[in-house]
């Protein structure tokens, strides 16, 4: 597995992100950024705050699940708790949503822009334990820029 520099994808990501004022589009190319730096990932997209749910946003990988519900699954948990859930062997997480059966450890960051949830980043492996404490926190300092730069945006995702 290749050693990300998340330095690098982070200042690649504030360059891709910077002049980019519609929060869709945004979004959408914060995926694709990711999803193509990352190793041995089966999934990988956002789930959006709509209501009491979270709702499919931009995503790379098999059709996924489209509704949560903030008590359910590892996205659940992480936007309720807003803490990020690194998820070494999903099933032994109880209540763990299958979307790709292929999925094994998962991790889901929390994103929080202007103090408010807005939706959570959802990255699943076919590996199981293929996130390590670094892996969170590039992917958390990831986020931090995507809701930062969020804050400039027209439209909220
Ligand atoms: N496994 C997640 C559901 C989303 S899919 O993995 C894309 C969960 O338990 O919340």
């Amino acid at each position: 597995m290749n050693q990300i520099d998340y330095d690098l994808l982070n200042s690649q990501l504030r360059a891709l992100l910077k002049d980019e004022h519609d929060a869709l589009a945004a979004a959408a190319n914060f995926v694709a950024l990711l999803y193509n730096a990352l190793d041995e990932v089966n999934c990988l997209g956002i789930y959006v705050l709509r209501g009491d749910e979270l709702v499919l946003g931009p995503f790379q990988g098999k059709p996924a699940c489209t509704h949560i519900a903030l008590d359910e699954g590892v996205c659940g948990a992480a936007a309720s708790t807003l803490l990020t859930q690194r998820v070494g062997d999903v099933h032994a997480f109880p209540g763990h949503i299958v979307c790709d059966p292929d999925s094994r450890s998962e991790l889901v960051v929390p994103l929080v822009s202007h103090g408010q949830l807005i939706g959570v980043l959802d990255i699943d492996s076919p590996i199981t334990r293929r996130f390590s404490e670094a892996d969170q926190d590039g992917v958390e300092k990831l986020c931090d820029s995507f809701c930062e730069l969020q804050e400039n945006r027209k439209y909220f995702i």
